[in-house]
């Protein structure tokens, strides 16, 4: 039986704007298309797990509103666990704004609605499922404290703790007792260089900023890097681990793919190198396809070229 995963944190809705370029500060362009698509980095990654076939369970917050109604019917739709998703009267649900070019990169503004009702009272009242969970996910589009407080009482509860901390808060915004209590700490390059305060996103760069990070408590630093792959750091061990090649149409929602397949691999009893490799192939796959939880790759689709991959690691 597979180790529980609990993600807390944001549910938004995407309206994806395709534009040939973005549009620089004072400028107007011609967008090609608009879809409205599920997201929300919790949400995400909760879709992430639960599609590879993970018991995953979904804490967060969305307005009682029909926006709010189908985000929760799509993860439910996959088998995560929704029921204690909070309908919230007084917001609507969260809303992100996403660019997307042609050569496949994003901007995204967040306005979070009912991720801001997701408060410390709301984690006191669903402690439940801290207790049933092995693991759990937290990001940082819900109010910081709650996280904090998430994260303070997955540890007392001996937990698995994995901080994806996007969007990146400024290093002092992290309490000092916080960072050792991260088991896995996953930012991007750019969150790498702000929280570290090491303002260089080349691979040295990105080695410097993880131990860095590692001098300040956290166990294991994982740096999702794009097209490159992921840097893993922690006391014995510094590795990059090359991405499959891919051609990318749309980068959102990978680095929540990456986490999410990467906690099902730790949920799994998968050693870190191989969750990690694991977590490649997903994020890898859901660049080739557009929007957040649309792009998310079944446990089938990984498997097959993480075969492939193993074969070749042991030829
Ligand atoms: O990480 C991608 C996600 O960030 C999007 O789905 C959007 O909702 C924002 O939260």
């Amino acid at each position: 039986m597979k180790d529980r995963i609990l993600v807390v944190g944001s549910l938004n809705m995407d309206m994806v704007i395709e534009m040939k370029k973005m549009p620089r500060i004072g400028e107007s362009v011609m967008g090609r298309n608009i879809t409205y698509i599920p997201g929300g980095k919790g949400g995400n990654q909760a879709f992430a797990a639960g599609k590879l076939g993970n018991r995953v369970m979904m804490l967060g917050c969305v307005g009682n509103d029909d926006i709010g109604k189908a985000l929760v019917a799509n993860l439910s739709e996959i088998g995560v666990d929704v029921s204690n998703v909070s309908y919230i009267s007084e917001e609507t649900t969260g809303m992100a704004v996403i660019y997307v070019s042609e050569t496949g990169d994003n901007s995204i503004v967040v306005v979070p609605g009912a991720n801001s009702a997701c408060d410390i009272e709301f984690l006191h009242e669903n402690e439940k499922l801290f207790r049933m969970a092995d693991y759990i996910i937290f990001q940082l589009e819900i109010p910081f404290e709650t996280v904090f407080h998430g994260i303070r009482k997955a540890k007392e509860m001996g937990k698995t703790v994995i901080l994806n901390p996007a969007p990146a808060p400024e290093p002092e915004e992290i309490p000092e007792d916080i960072w050792g209590m991260i088991d896995y700490l996953t930012p991007n390059e750019t969150e790498t260089a702000k929280l570290s305060g090491i303002d260089d996103i080349s691979d040295e760069g990105i080695q410097k900023g993880a131990a860095r990070l590692l001098e300040k408590g956290v166990k294991n630093v994982l740096v999702t890097m794009g097209k490159k792959g992921a840097f893993l750091a922690n006391r014995s061990a510094k590795v990059f681990y090359p991405a499959r090649k891919a051609e990318a149409v749309d980068t959102t929602a990978a680095g929540d793919c990456f986490n999410g397949a990467f906690v099902t691999g730790l949920s799994e009893g998968m050693g870190i190198q191989d969750a990690v490799q694991f977590a490649n192939i997903a994020a890898s796959i859901a660049v080739e396809r557009k929007g957040a939880q649309s792009s998310l790759p079944g446990r089938e689709e990984v498997n097959s070229l993480w075969k492939g991959y193993k074969a070749d690691e042991n030829e």
